[in-house]
């Protein structure tokens, strides 16, 4: 039997810490067998805090304690009392010295939290809670203190030895250790805490500030991916750029360093002048990372280096404000790329993305607000929610306020807060100050949880010229949160002619037209607008650039949303009511496949999707994202009952009919759209070699041997990782030969390098053929897999989850499967168990037969004794 479930933390019990921490100095002497870990803490009472003799009670978990000395007396064992989570010191004076000693088992941390090693080097993964995993400490993000920190280990194992700030000391000792001390002039909280020790070589490079100071740049990795990091050093250069251009921020620490590690249980980690990469976000040569790897390096790296403006230099009060720094980081970089590329595709990608995973999970059992009201394991909010949706609430400020009413709210953000941990109600009323507004309504959008629906009616008065929209919002309910009061929405609106233009906008009482988008405030449960002065009655174009993260509905035709996606002004709502459109006939062609009709393509989606394939004046990025289907899972989120089957089948089928219909000119496409020259890694030829190898993958689907043959002979030839990997998803698709040999091929090449193998277990893992299981399975006993590793988890377990008909086959073989993965994993580690464990949540959506044995893994799973991080997620999807 489990034990006692795991506690619930909730924000109205925040208390201010009883204790800060001034100076923090630590020396780490690193070994063999384990760590010895001394920290020296000067602590005072919080003068702000509620209760005046609270006993000093620091976090700590599974650290052997050695000594504790307090004003330099040692303390017996009867002077403190210890338990699994903490140590407590009754009766402490008003301000003291504390010095610790204790040792840790790094070598042996399974779970990639606090200090461990990967690839033979010392790491350390801090956020949220891992510092306390190394030693006891307050370790909460509102005690920011002043580090500094000593690092000791072996010279010639670990002849790097890296921690935050400026190093200010190094030496030689005996026995063949050396060390080097570091001091990070500004105070942080211990999340942002970082050190690295290894035989890692180093890319260096430099960067003047706006305001002339030099920064040192280096990029830390493994010596044999040395000539992977020309990518991340010139990302890191032009976002540095960015923010200086954009928002006035400039960095200020002499040096600024990223490390790459193979193991690590997320993206990467904004630790203070030191981050901490996932290599596979950071190494890339053309021939091993693809154009969408370059694309999320240059983002992640930009993300993280944002992070120290919002983030670091402003931090979080306590964790349940974490999109204060997350939501506005990642509005940061989704800006900062929409600016380096084609914005109108990266808006796309983004909002594609919120709706196929967040939109579910805002429907689902774990959803919660943007600032949850509580929680059980911290790691399980690092959601969609809280990053996405986050950075949606974020985008609606700059809607409504204008790009220069967001720019006076960030810095008047900046100046009230610089170097203290606040809250998302701080930044709401930095932007409402700023600006002179009241943004009172809007706090609804951190409080309550859900998908907003925005329903629109219109009536056209041909007589006055009057077109009068009506809008209604309503937001279903959600855990814990059975009614919801209206959000403040800012809902971009456009009207076109009958020629497809803007028509200039004139709202009633109003002197004259001004604009053709105009962004109403939707504030009530239902109002009105009334437009004047039209000549005829117009389309509307609703929501345009996504204004706004709802679902809105207007009953248009399919006439009028071929109408839109062939005119809209708006290129983003160009793309979305194509894919509306796409979305409705895929609908129908489940409904015919179930209902055991011939499925059929309505010939206006032919002739609308052939108009968008043969358009000349189109870009190719565009164009690509206009010719991709509606993936299964969104089209699974618009179903009552879903029918992983049917789902398959419809998509397939028009799959095969539009490439059927249309093979000439895929063709065509694919000839013309050949990039020449050496790689680039940039958005023109990145968008030609999307559409290029979408062109292929459509061709695939006529199968036959010219087709394998065009596959294969892109697949050999291929110069670059972005043409070879589409080619071998192209051939995953047709049976023959070209494809286990193409696979081979692939494998005998890149056997040693295990960040392109990891695409070689994904490709493999979400094929839709009735043999996957069995060959995961048979990949799992392949040497360069390992459970250990997350990336090979994701890579492999991971894309079976999220393969649909694999997970969700009829006879519950895929459950069985990843219930038993999600078992080894809890014990080995939580957070990645965690991850794997969420495609359980949606049973309830699904058919009796699969939501019978969805539930049964479940319940198995909760009889275990489950790390918290686990247990949440199976407690809360039975509930
Ligand atoms: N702050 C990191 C970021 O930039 C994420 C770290 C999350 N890590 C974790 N174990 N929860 O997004
Ligand atoms: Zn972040």
């Amino acid at each position: 039997m489990k034990e006692a479930s795991p506690r619930t933390i909730y924000l109205k019990d925040y208390r201010p810490p009883a204790f800060l921490i001034e100076r923090t100095e630590l020396r780490f002497a690193l070994g063999e067998d384990s760590t010895q870990v001394e920290s020296r803490l000067r602590l005072r009472r919080n003068p702000a805090a509620a209760t005046p003799a609270a006993p000093l009670v620091l976090d700590g978990e599974d650290l052997e304690l050695l000594s504790v000395r307090l004003d330099g007396r040692d303390l017996a064992p009867g002077e403190w009392v210890q338990d699994a989570e903490s140590l407590t010191l009754a009766n402490v004076p008003d301000a003291f010295v504390l010095e610790i000693v204790n040792r840790i088992k790094p070598q042996e941390n399974t779970r990639l939290e606090g200090l461990y090693k990967s690839s033979g080097n010392f790491c350390t993964q801090c956020e949220a809670e891992g510092f306390r995993c190394m030693t006891y400490y307050i370790d909460r993000p509102d005690v920011m203190s002043v580090f500094t920190t000593t690092v000791v280990g072996e010279q010639a194992r670990y002849p790097v030895l890296l921690s935050n700030g400026n190093p200010v000391e190094k030496g030689v000792l005996d026995d063949g250790q050396h060390f080097v001390t570091w001091h990070d002039p500004h105070p942080k909280p211990s999340y942002l805490f970082a050190l690295v020790a290894g035989n890692l070589s180093c890319l260096e490079d430099s960067y003047k500030t706006a305001s002339g100071r030099e920064v040192a740049l280096r990029i830390y990795v493994e010596p044999h991916n040395i000539d992977k990091c020309d990518h991340a050093m010139a990302s890191l250069k032009k976002a540095m750029r960015w923010d200086e251009q954009r928002f006035g921020l400039e960095y200020d620490l002499d040096i600024f360093m990223i490390v790459a590690v193979d193991d690590f249980n997320m993206g990467a980690m904004e630790n203070k002048g030191l981050n901490v990469f996932n290599s596979k976000l950071l190494l890339a040569r053309p021939d091993t990372a693809t154009d969408l790897d370059y694309e999320r390096i240059e983002g992640v790296i930009a993300h993280e280096y944002f992070h120290n403006w919002t983030g670091n230099r402003v931090t979080c009060r306590d964790w349940f404000q974490l999109s204060l720094k997350e939501g506005l980081t990642v509005f940061r970089d989704q800006s900062f790329t929409a600016e380096v590329t084609a914005g109108t595709v990266k808006r796309i990608d983004d909002v594609r993305m919120l709706r196929s995973r967040q939109f579910v999970e805002d429907a689902g059992p774990m959803a919660h607000p943007v600032r949850p009201p509580s929680y059980m394991e911290i790691n399980n909010f690092y959601t969609v929610t809280v990053y996405e949706k986050g950075a949606e609430v974020v985008r609606m400020y700059e809607t409504l306020l204008g790009r220069e009413g967001f720019r006076r709210g960030m810095d008047l953000y900046f100046e009230r807060h610089d170097g203290h941990a606040v809250t998302t109600d701080d930044f709401l009323a930095a932007m409402a100050d700023a600006n002179g507004e009241d943004l009172s309504q809007f706090q609804r959008w951190y409080e309550q949880a859900g998908t907003p629906r925005v329903t629109v009616e219109d009536a056209w008065d041909a007589a006055s010229g009057r077109y009068t929209l009506t809008l209604r919002q309503s937001c279903p309910a959600t855990p814990g949160q059975p009614e919801k009061r209206p959000f403040l929405i800012p809902v971009a609106v456009g009207l076109l002619d009958a020629q497809g233009r803007d028509m200039p906008l004139r709202l009633a009482a109003e002197a004259q037209a001004a604009g053709t988008t105009r962004v109403l405030r939707l504030t009530e449960a239902e109002q009105q607008w009334v437009f004047e002065g039209l000549v005829e009655r117009p389309l509307p174009s609703l929501n345009r650039g996504f204004s706004a993260p709802v679902r809105v509905s207007y009953p248009y035709t399919e006439t009028q949303l071929a109408f839109l996606a062939a005119h809209d002004a708006d290129a983003f709502n160009r793309w979305d009511a194509g894919e509306q459109l796409a979305t409705r006939v895929l609908l129908g062609l489940i409904a015919d496949i179930q209902a055991g009709r011939e499925p059929a393509l309505p010939e206006r989606f032919l002739t609308a999707f052939a108009a968008v394939l043969t358009d000349a004046g189109l870009e190719a990025a565009v164009k690509a994202e206009m010719l991709m289907l509606p993936s299964e899972n969104w089209l699974a989120e618009q179903m009552d009952v879903i029918d992983p089957d049917a789902i398959h089948a419809a998509r397939s089928y028009a799959r095969r009919a539009l490439a059927g219909e249309l093979e000439a000119q895929w063709l065509g496409l694919y000839h013309t759209h050949e990039v020449s020259g050496e790689y680039r890694f940039d958005p023109r030829d990145a968008g030609r070699r999307r559409l290029r190898n979408l062109a292929l993958s459509y061709l695939a689907a006529l199968d036959g041997k010219p087709m394998r043959q065009l596959a294969a002979s892109q697949f050999e030839q291929a110069d670059n990782m972005t043409d070879s990997l589409g080619a071998l998803a192209a051939l995953m698709l047709i049976d023959g030969a070209e494809r286990e040999q193409a696979l081979a091929t692939f494998y005998d090449h890149w056997r040693n390098d295990p960040l392109v193998l990891d695409k070689w277990f994904a490709l493999q893992a979400s094929a839709q053929r009735p043999d996957t299981l069995a060959r995961v399975e048979q990949l799992m006993q392949n040497p360069a897999f390992s459970i250990r590793t997350p990336n090979r988890v994701y890579s492999l377990i991971g894309a079976f989850a999220g393969n649909p008909t694999g997970f969700h086959a009829a006879d519950g073989s895929g459950y069985r499967f990843i219930g038993a993965q999600v078992e080894t994993l809890n014990a080995l580690n939580p957070q990645v168990a965690a991850r794997m464990v969420g495609v359980f949540t949606r049973w309830r959506r699904y058919d009796a037969g699969r939501q019978a044995q969805m539930r049964a893994e479940l319940e198995r799973l909760q009889g275990l004794d489950l790390s918290r991080d686990v247990y949440e997620i199976v407690s809360k999807s039975l509930q």
